[in-house]
């Protein structure tokens, strides 16, 4: 991959004022964090960020400026250039700038699998098909930061249902894009792409977990999964697989990229649990991107009363 400076892609001035708008959403400080879910070693590059400006008078179209905690939004800006898309780059604010050309036109999502009506969607036909409606949801990372985002998007649930799994499916596998032409990270070894993730399938029929196609009122940009990616809130992030192309009905539990990486740090349900520390950090807390200081983690994210069923008699520290 030929390496741009950043002074031949951004005006000096603007990019020094970008380092002070990151530095004071706290975005510069969690650098630190870098290759937490990585539990290989990886090549950290030092390109700054680029990507979208920040949009005039403040954030889009949001319906509301908190979530149901009456937490306040994270600013468009910060979610969409602190971005976790190992296809592109480990380093979280050079993934805007990587991913900015990335081709999401035409686009096909097969649904298959153990279903009765397996079927390929494009993307309109996902956005007419669906009724999409607004989430804001809380996003945990597995590295102990977080963000407050309103999403657009259309329940999993209804496109499962329009495929009608059969009795034999107990899961639900999605697969991302392989394309190591445009993703310069598929060139590396350190993963098995394409990355895979899973969901039990009254997981995925759950009324929390949606398909999201944007964000902010705009499109997904392409940093965040354009066209499609998935988002079940009570669990860590890396469960969000990004640029879905793929989604099988299965009967066993499949293997995720993070599962296969690092099966001792990532398990298959990820639920967020401040009481079940990663290997090498602890979950008891988290820091908001924008806040001062750390705040503490929330049993499911905040959603147990919507989720914790779900687990009804499991050891949670046993199925992590
Ligand atoms: N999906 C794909 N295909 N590739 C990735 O590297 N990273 C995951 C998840 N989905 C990832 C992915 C991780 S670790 C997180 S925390 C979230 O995406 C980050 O989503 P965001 O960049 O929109 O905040």
């Amino acid at each position: 991959m030929v390496k741009v400076r950043s002074s031949e892609i951004t005006p000096e001035h603007a990019y020094r004022n970008r380092r002070l708008f990151l530095k004071s959403l706290g975005l510069l400080a969690g650098s630190a964090l870098l290759s937490a879910c990585a539990p290989v070693t990886s090549a950290l590059t030092t390109a700054p960020s680029g990507g979208d400006t920040p949009a005039p008078g403040g954030d889009p179209g949001a319906s509301a400026q908190t979530d149901e905690l009456r937490d306040p939004l994270t600013p468009y800006e910060a979610v969409t250039n602190y971005n976790n898309y190992y296809e592109f780059s480990t380093n979280k604010e050079a993934v805007a700038r990587l991913a900015a050309e990335f081709p999401t036109a035409p686009w096909a999502v097969t649904v298959g699998g153990l279903v009765r009506n397996p079927k390929t969607y494009g993307v309109d036909d996902l956005l007419e098909g669906f009724s999409q409606e607004e989430r804001i949801y809380r996003l945990r990372c597995v590295e102990a930061w977080s963000m407050v985002i309103p999403w657009q998007g259309f329940r999993l649930a209804d496109l499962l249902r329009e495929v009608e799994p059969l009795a034999e499916a107990k899961y639900v596998r999605f697969e991302s894009i392989l394309a190591r032409d445009v993703m310069p990270g598929q060139r590396q070894g350190w993963y098995e792409w394409p990355y895979v993730e899973g969901l039990r399938l009254d997981e995925a029929m759950h009324d929390l977990t949606i398909l999201a196609t944007g964000l902010y009122g705009k499109p997904l940009p392409n940093q965040n999964g354009a066209p499609l990616r998935l988002v079940a809130p009570w669990k860590y992030g890396f469960k969000s697989i990004k640029a879905i192309v793929k989604i099988d009905l299965v009967d066993s539990q499949p293997a995720s990229l993070w599962m296969l990486a690092a099966p001792h740090e990532y398990g298959f349900y990820a639920n967020v649990n401040p009481e079940v520390n990663h290997p090498r950090w602890s979950q008891a807390s988290e820091r908001r991107i924008g806040e001062l200081g750390r705040r503490e983690t929330l049993p499911f994210n905040g959603y147990a009363d919507e989720v914790a069923a779900l687990y009804a008699g499991m050891d949670l520290a046993e199925n992590y």
